[in-house]
């Protein structure tokens, strides 16, 4: 039903912004002051439509099904792979990562397009988190029976302990540009894998991300690493 709701919401949005664009042609070159005040209200409106637009389109995603498949995945080849793509923003953030990862805690059941996904959110969460300043990214696993956690920790400024509970929620977020389905989205993905999901943090010191995925009862030979 929210869903439907959404989507009879996309409608008149899309109506509006086709409007708004044809207005703000119109009133382009504007030559006086009543015409200046009618342009930039009419991009207000726009950017304003647009973050509905973007609001409504992360609750399709979040309300949408998932089809999730349980396969044998190479967790450190997932996690090696992904932090050499994040690499670059690294540097250039001045942000040193770290792995520590064990050996026994290698294979998953998982997901891993959608492993893949949530483990990313954490660590933009990190990056965003410490892209004034730089800091450390630290990403480890052990076995905690019959799961595998993964730890995904940052030094940044950490997130007061009123907010903890909040951070999950969607569309809470302290950042201007983001709708925020990061975390709901990383902790609905870990929950249907069969996962779990806490973190802890002090303000001050860092973040810490921990999800649980169901480990692989045996290692097996030519498990499947990002799964593309
Ligand atoms: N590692 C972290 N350190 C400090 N604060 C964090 C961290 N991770 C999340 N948060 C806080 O939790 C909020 C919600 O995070 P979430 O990932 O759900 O949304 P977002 O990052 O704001 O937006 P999006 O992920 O959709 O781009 C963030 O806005 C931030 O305030
Ligand atoms: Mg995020």
């Amino acid at each position: 039903m929210a869903a439907g709701l959404a989507h009879e919401i996309k409608n008149p949005l899309s109506t509006m912004s086709l409007n708004l664009q044809l207005m703000e042609e119109d009133f382009r070159d504007a030559a006086t002051p009543t015409e200046e005040r009618t342009l930039r209200r009419a991009r207000l409106l726009l950017g304003e439509v647009r973050r509905l637009n973007a609001i409504v389109n992360d609750f399709l995603e979040l309300a949408r099904g998932f089809e999730l498949s349980a396969e044998a995945v190479d967790l450190e080849l997932l996690l090696v792979e992904l932090l050499r793509f994040v690499e670059p923003e690294n540097d250039r953030l001045g942000i040193t990562a770290r792995t520590a990862l064990r050996p026994e805690a290698r294979h998953v059941i998982a997901d891993p397009k959608f492993l893949r996904v949530a483990i990313m959110n954490l660590v933009l969460n990190a990056q965003q988190a410490m892209s004034d300043g730089g800091g450390d990214l630290i990403i480890e696993t052990r076995i905690h029976d019959p799961f595998v956690e993964i730890r995904v920790t940052d030094t940044g400024p950490g997130i007061p302990p009123d907010k903890l509970d909040k951070i999950f929620m969607p569309f809470w977020s302290t950042k201007a540009e983001s709708t925020s389905i990061g975390l709901p989205m990383t902790r609905r993905i870990i929950e249907e894998l069969g996962g779990e999901m806490a973190v802890q943090s002090a303000v001050g010191r860092g973040t810490r991300f921990v999800v649980s995925v169901p480990k692989l009862p045996l290692a097996l030979p030519g498990a499947s690493g990002t799964g593309a």
